[in-house]
């Protein structure tokens, strides 16, 4: 569309536009196709809105499962995965070539998610070329900048150059806030994670992979930091808990090559183990529907379980999502192999423990993130987004210390 670029500067505003704004959503890792399925699903349907969907290949298959979520046909695709690629080839690579994409394209803003190397290269191609930048789910902080490895560093430098923060908490809000960030560009929307789950809950039909009557365990794990020596103990733990005879784990296995190395030889060959590769969407939800007890190093999965009833150990030293530990959904019970083992048999053993975090309830939104995002997005452009233009209208809630997610 025909619009001139708006300054980069954090606190500029967009031009007011009348054609529909041609939004550049950037996305290159499975958990940022998910979380910016919705979005997309939102503008596509919406006439204020043109959804130009740019995917990296950062991951290639972990990706391309994800990308029927979006409903939208992605406009440019980046080839740049390269097996055991190393960060700072992958960012330069990724710098490269979104900067050409968005020369090209030249979007009215460029969406980015999350804190991955995908969204830090989206958020820097924009700021290079003076346009603005909408981060969603911004804000998250363990506090410790190597921790996780690289993301805290990833979300912090997006946090400097965006011009909407779209937090899902009051939390992640105020950590914008107390670092610099005008309070009017932060809103707090939820996390458009649950927005995902309750629709694809809603409209699709996955199937489980567990395949027993046992109690069910869900594992997951591929984080940087974890990799090697820690992720080994937490196999042979895996292990361990399978030998208990009354459980059944299914572990679908990510793809990169340092979590099979460190995994597959602690997980082979035990009846109670069912190694699968990485499950779509529909099937991994109904799998987390099925299980009793989750046990990951993953983000997303740290939201999608409280909103389903299932406790979930985090194996990791830090976590930037503690609202779900505050709320008793989540534990984070750190890398201890033996540590790891105690607190999942204490909770298949323990009914009111089990009970007691099975029923914490959500504390990442209530499904409405994304009609937030856009609505807030539309009024910014300057758009009419009343109910006959096709946008809920609904306005994030500016932050204002510890509010939640009322609307405006
Ligand atoms: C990345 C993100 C991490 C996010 C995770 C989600 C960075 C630095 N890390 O970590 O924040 O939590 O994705 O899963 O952005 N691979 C494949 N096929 C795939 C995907 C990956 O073969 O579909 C292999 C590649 O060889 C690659 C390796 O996995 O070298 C790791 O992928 P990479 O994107 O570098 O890091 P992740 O650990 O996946
Ligand atoms: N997921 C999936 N299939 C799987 C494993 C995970 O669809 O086999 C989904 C899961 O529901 C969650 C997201 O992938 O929404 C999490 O991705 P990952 O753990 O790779 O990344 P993180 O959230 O840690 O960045």
């Amino acid at each position: 569309m025909s619009v001139s670029p708006s300054p980069a500067s954090p606190s500029s505003s967009p031009e007011i536009v009348t054609a529909p704004v041609r939004a550049m959503l950037v996305l290159g890792t499975r958990p940022e196709a998910i979380k910016l399925a919705p979005v997309a699903r939102a503008m596509a349907r919406s006439p204020l809105f043109e959804p130009v969907v740019v995917t990296t290949g950062q991951h290639r298959e972990m990706l391309d499962q994800m990308l029927d979520l979006l409903q939208v046909p992605v406009h440019t695709r980046l080839d740049v995965m390269r097996e055991r690629q190393q960060l700072s080839t992958l960012t330069a690579r990724l710098v490269d070539g979104l900067g050409e994409v968005v020369r090209a394209e030249r979007p009215d803003l460029v969406v980015v998610q999350g804190d991955t190397t995908t969204a830090l290269t989206g958020a820097l191609a924009a700021f290079y070329e003076h346009l603005p930048i909408a981060h969603v789910e911004a804000g998250l902080r363990t506090g410790v900048l190597d921790n996780p490895f690289p993301e805290e560093l990833n979300r912090r430098l997006i946090g400097r150059m965006a011009r909407w923060h779209f937090a899902p908490t009051p939390r992640a809000a105020a950590h914008l806030t107390a670092e610099g960030v005008p309070e009017a560009e932060v809103f707090t929307t939820g996390n458009t994670v649950i927005d995902n789950l309750l629709w694809v809950l809603t409209e699709g039909s996955g199937s489980s992979a567990f395949s027993s009557g046992l109690r069910r365990v869900l594992l997951t794990l591929h984080r940087r930091e974890n990799q090697g020596a820690t992720m080994r103990g937490m196999g042979r733990a895996m292990r361990r808990l399978a030998d208990r005879g009354d459980v059944e784990l299914v572990i679908p296995l990510h793809k990169s090559p340092a979590v099979r190395e460190a995994l597959l030889p602690e997980l082979a060959d035990h009846p109670a183990i069912r190694v699968v590769e990485p499950l779509g969407y529909l099937d991994f939800s109904a799998t987390l529907a099925a299980c009793d007890l989750v046990l990951t190093d993953s983000g997303g999965i740290q939201e999608e379980a409280p909103t389903l009833g299932k406790p979930a150990l985090v194996l990791r030293t830090t976590t930037e999502r503690p609202e779900a530990v505050e709320a008793g959904a989540a534990r984070l019970v750190g890398t201890d192999p033996d540590v790891i083992l105690e607190a999942a048999t204490a909770l298949l053993d323990d009914p009111v423990a089990y009970g007691r975090m099975a029923s914490a309830g959500n504390p990442f939104g209530d499904g409405t993130a994304t009609e937030r995002i856009v609505a807030q997005l539309a009024e910014d452009f300057g758009a009419d987004a009343g109910p006959d233009r096709g946008v809920v209208p609904l306005v994030a809630s500016r932050h204002e210390g510890p509010g939640s997610y009322s609307t405006a």
